[in-house]
């Protein structure tokens, strides 16, 4: 009966599998609404209809640093500079990185 021993091993790999994967679901959905705000202004998925420059696929460590300009108020801005003072920089590096894998 050696097949009824390896169960509880396959089930255990299965198990940490699915609870890994939920965690990094929760993350990307995390990431999804933080960036969700900016597309109020942005356009959906960062791609602008309008005057305000798009967003998505800069690569994350620009944006990032974009992000971290505008909050410091090293560069200037009208509006960026207060909206990106409500951010933590481990949330400001789940937008960046978010908005970087968008195509
Ligand atoms: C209330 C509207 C609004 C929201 C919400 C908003 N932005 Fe902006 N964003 C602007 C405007 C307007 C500018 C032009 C700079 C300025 O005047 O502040 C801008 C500029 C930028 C720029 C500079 C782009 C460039 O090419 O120069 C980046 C990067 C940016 N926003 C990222 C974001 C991110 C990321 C979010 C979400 C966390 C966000 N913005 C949310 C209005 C908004």
């Amino acid at each position: 009966m050696k097949i009824s021993h390896r169960i509880p091993v396959i089930a255990a790999i299965v198990l940490g599998g699915a609870l890994m994967s939920s965690q990094a679901a929760a993350d990307a959905s995390r990431s999804a609404v933080l960036a969700s705000t900016c597309f109020a202004c942005h356009g959906t998925d960062g791609k602008s209809p309008g005057s305000i420059p798009s967003i998505y696929g800069y690569p994350a460590e620009v944006m990032e640093m974009q992000l971290r300009t505008f909050r410091d108020g090293t560069r200037a801005a009208t509006v960026m500079d207060r909206h990106a003072k409500g951010y933590t920089d481990e949330e400001i590096g789940m937008i960046a990185k978010y908005l970087s894998q968008i195509k």
